[in-house]
């Protein structure tokens, strides 16, 4: 039985198989309309969701399955002291999948670990979340038509974005990557993955001002300041508009500099930057949905 914890527990190969499976099911869905009919898929969400929850159900209900879950710990007896563990102990009898997201590092690790059902990290606490960065990936190697050879600017909340964590992860796998890493001193990458890139050999370069950079970025990564994991909201309020990517940045941008975003978006992207043909973050969604019917129908062992 196999679990999606982070992302590197696909190999690269293994990866490619997925996102080609994602574009089959795009492109003929009525093939896989019941792929999983009778499979149920739990959603264990344990903090607030809007994409990456309705992303699992759509995708499940979109191949023939059915689900369950709670989108809230208040709303689980998680509220009267129960485990994480004895929790997947007991879904693991009414579902044949969770994903799970947890305010906790970790969590989904023991999820698995009890689990009798495959197990899909939705979210970690600033941890990691292995099926956003599915997505991007999948977004970018359906917008560039590959994986490799980009400068990927990375900006805002690098310290606490589990996406981003995520994201670096994964893309230190492929080959000729260059990172650069915008973000206020307060909200730096961690120093666990700035050694594990200079370990690895790959270049990455750390500045503050987005402006100095945007000109040379094949791909822009943009992410909101993770209210919710900082220790005083003063802090917050005073890092939270520290970029808002707007039209006038935008034209220092090259015409074929694609912007992602994990969404939500609070501030950082200006709602005029939307109409920009660059500006990806909602055919991103799309992509999600796609990714995450591949990994359903991967994890189950399913061919259809
Ligand atoms: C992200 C998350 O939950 O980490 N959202 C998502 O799943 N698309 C990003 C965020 O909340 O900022």
């Amino acid at each position: 039985m196999r679990h999606l914890l982070t992302p590197l527990d696909f190999s690269v190969g293994e990866l490619e198989q997925l996102f080609d499976l994602a574009t089959a099911i795009e492109q003929d869905r009525p093939r896989y309309a019941h792929a999983c009919d009778g499979r149920i898929l739990a959603t264990l969400f344990y903090e607030p969701s809007t994409r990456t929850r309705l992303s699992f159900e759509s995708a499940m209900l979109s191949l023939g399955g059915q689900v369950l879950g709670f989108a809230g710990a208040d709303n689980s007896s998680a509220s009267k002291g129960e485990s994480v563990a004895d929790t997947i102990r007991t879904v693991s009898c009414f579902a044949d999948i969770a994903a799970m997201r947890h305010p906790k590092e970790g969590a989904a690790m023991v999820a698995a670990t009890y689990a009798t059902i495959p197990v899909i990290n939705a979210g970690d606490g600033g941890h990691q979340h292995p099926t956003q960065t599915l997505t991007d990936l999948h977004t970018i190697r359906s917008l560039k038509g590959r994986l490799c050879d980009f400068t990927i600017g990375l900006c805002g909340d690098l310290k606490f974005g589990r996406t981003v964590h995520s994201l670096i992860n994964a893309m230190s796998r492929y080959d000729d990557i260059r990172f650069v890493f915008i973000s206020p001193p307060e909200l730096r990458v961690p120093d666990y993955i700035t050694e594990m890139l200079t370990e690895k050999g790959i270049p990455y370069t750390e500045c503050i001002k987005l402006d100095d950079v945007i000109g040379d970025l094949d791909l822009l990564y943009m992410t909101r300041v993770q209210r919710e994991r900082f220790f005083n909201e003063e802090d917050y309020v005073r890092l939270k508009d520290f970029y808002v990517l707007n039209r006038r940045l935008m034209k220092q941008a090259r015409e074929d500099m694609y912007v992602l975003h994990p969404l939500p978006r609070v501030n950082e992207i200006s709602v005029k930057v939307d109409p920009d043909p660059r500006a990806a973050y909602f055919r991103q969604v799309q992509y999600g949905k796609y990714a995450r019917m591949a990994l359903i129908l991967t994890l189950l062992g399913i061919e259809a």
